[in-house]
């Protein structure tokens, strides 16, 4: 029998809501999305991610004071003008590469921090009956190719629902959603179920859900009446737990180093990573770093 061909994944849901409480107070006024890793905004490295993979349509899911969002994707007239009379065309390239395309974005708001359950629900007119992925901007993969496009090639083999999935320390699973795997093909697991934030010595393994979905968008009925669940809050995985019963879901183990860019250190790292692989910095960096090490 000929293989089935999975619909192809077109869109995908950036959920921007978040306030960044764990980033405070640096994040009173400017989007926690918008901080800077080196030279360009976390929500860069996540968008660059998304079109790596082929996503063709952006849907951020917004709250107050994240216009900056919307405006940062959009032409800065009089500052690229200033650019280009002054001859910088370097930057003026670099500033060109994160516009968005005719029509690529689009923005809707979460009007009250439902959680991510909610958020993604928002989204549910703009995606429509098409599969779908879901990034959380809070998580940098640095993967070659990136952790969409090799949740994505997965898809391709399997189609259904998939989930990115990383081992975290025992001691951080209750952070977390949590999958309780089955059997494992390579980096695939399938899995019996899924928990969210489990409470401390009660986690069903270390494989946490790491912040990239594909989904299928049957999810959008079920996260219509759902209730809330962890933390007082609608939760993506509670959804997915009740689509699991009706569709395949596999997990996916990434390769790349996951910098999760929504706490201090996590931030921090991010910032020195990719400070690190960069031609024009790394070598000043490192001399600083040693002289601040004292090596
Ligand atoms: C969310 C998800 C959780 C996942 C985590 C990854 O939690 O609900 O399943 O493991 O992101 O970063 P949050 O960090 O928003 O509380």
């Amino acid at each position: 029998m000929p293989r089935l061909i999975p619909p192809r994944l077109r869109k995908a849901v950036l959920p921007v809501a978040g306030l960044g409480t764990r980033v405070l107070p640096g994040t009173k006024t400017t989007p926690k999305e918008l901080l800077n890793v080196v030279d360009r905004p976390i929500l860069s490295y996540i968008v660059e991610e998304a079109r790596e993979a082929g996503i063709e349509h952006i849907v951020f899911v917004t709250g107050r004071s994240k216009g900056a969002i919307e405006d940062y994707f959009d032409h800065q007239i009089e500052l690229e003008a200033q650019l280009l009379a002054k001859g910088k065309t370097d930057i003026l390239e670099m500033m060109n590469a994160e516009l968005a395309s005719a029509g690529e974005m689009s923005f809707t708001r979460q009007m009250q921090p439902k959680g991510l359950g909610h958020a993604v629900w928002c989204a549910r007119d703009i995606i429509g009956r098409e599969p779908f992925a879901v990034l959380l901007p809070d998580v940098i993969v640095d993967g070659q190719p990136g952790a969409l496009k090799q949740l994505l090639d997965a898809y391709a083999d399997v189609g259904g629902n998939l989930i990115g999935v990383e081992a975290v320390p025992e001691n951080e699973t209750h952070k977390y959603g949590i999958v309780d795997p089955a059997g494992r093909d390579g980096r695939r697991i399938t899995m019996k179920g899924m928990v969210e934030k489990p409470a401390k010595g009660t986690a069903p393994s270390n494989l946490s859900i790491s912040g990239r979905y594909i989904l299928q968008p049957e999810i959008f009925k079920i996260l219509e009446t759902q209730e809330r669940g962890a933390g007082g809050e609608i939760q993506l995985t509670d959804g997915m737990i009740k689509l699991a019963k009706s569709q395949t879901f596999y997990g996916v183990e990434f390769e790349g180093e996951r910098h999760d860019c929504g706490s201090k250190p996590g931030f921090l790292r991010a910032n020195i990573a990719f400070g690190l692989q960069r031609p024009d910095l790394s070598e000043g960096l490192r001399a600083e770093m040693k002289r601040y090490l004292g090596e």
